[in-house]
């Protein structure tokens, strides 16, 4: 059997070969874990703090994936498995409905730390594994991964990717009395975990589900709208409870809404300048 066949009937998982990656490769991890670590400190939600002992397994470097999934296995019935890239939606939702998270296995270059086009084993890791292990973000996760099988068969990809975009990536979360972070990839980005709760450019905008699923997203720059959650409960009753067939429905009649757009019913917690878009 060839390779690719071989891999798609895993279910597009492959080995992570753990004992592969070279002592650059783990320095460059502990380089980004170290300094992401120290950013972070009081700018996350607890839960990402929490989660983020999951990850400091017995050795430094990269963590291995099958330790991992072993302390999360028993936290909340989440495994990781690595995959060879991006993989096609209906795979990728079916591991989420089945509590397996998805991850890449290559690590970017020491010369990459500040940007990288595709996501890295930091990224999915670091980004991604600290909240699977709160039980509740831990059910969104799954919920959505169910949601995402039945958007297929609506041919509704496109607006339930933006749910995942603005929670799962690049979701804000209303906490102790502030804005924390809790979206894999700010807190995995040096420079976006500054500029998504600081910087006076991004609008700020309280979460609304239909909303969401309205706005299109910059995949090439930072947001320029963040969207902010009440806590997770919230956001896995939304996902679990919504009929999304019509609502699926009704988006059909509705405009698709700019990245950077304030609408009069919008619950504004920041109305961003957008100055970074203007640069
Ligand atoms: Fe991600």
């Amino acid at each position: 059997m060839c390779n690719y066949f071989r891999v798609k009937m895993s279910g597009w998982t492959i080995p992570q070969d753990w004992e592969r990656y070279s002592a650059e490769e783990h320095a460059v991890w502990d380089t980004l874990f170290a300094r992401q670590s120290r950013m972070l400190e009081g700018r996350t939600t607890q839960a990402f703090l929490r989660g983020m002992d999951v990850l400091r397994l017995s050795r430094p470097g990269i963590p291995n994936f099958a330790e991992l999934s072993e302390r999360l296995m028993e936290l909340t019935g989440w495994q990781v498995v690595a995959v060879p890239g991006l993989v096609p939606d209906e795979v990728f939702f079916e591991h989420l409905a089945n509590r397996r998270f998805v991850a890449g296995r290559f690590i970017r270059k020491p010369e990459q730390l500040d940007y990288l086009q595709e996501p890295d084993v930091f990224h999915d890791l670091f980004g991604h594994v600290p909240l699977l292990s709160d039980p509740v973000f831990a059910d969104y996760m799954q919920a959505y991964g169910k949601g995402g099988l039945r958007a297929v068969k609506f041919g509704a990809l496109e607006k339930l990717a933006r749910l995942y975009w603005y929670t799962v990536e690049f979701g804000l979360i209303r906490e102790s009395g502030g804005l924390k972070l809790y979206g894999a990839g700010i807190v995995s980005s040096f420079g976006e975990s500054l500029f998504a709760l600081d910087d006076p450019s991004p609008n700020r905008i309280v979460f609304n589900l239909e909303r969401v699923m309205r706005t299109r997203y910059r995949i090439d720059d930072y947001q320029q709208s963040y969207f902010v959650i009440d806590d997770f409960e919230d956001l896995r009753h939304q996902t679990a409870d919504t009929d999304f067939a019509p609502l699926y429905l009704r988006l059909e009649m509705l405009d698709d809404i700019a990245p950077d757009a304030v609408l009069p019913e919008d619950v504004l917690i920041h109305r961003g300048n957008q100055a970074r878009a203007k640069d």
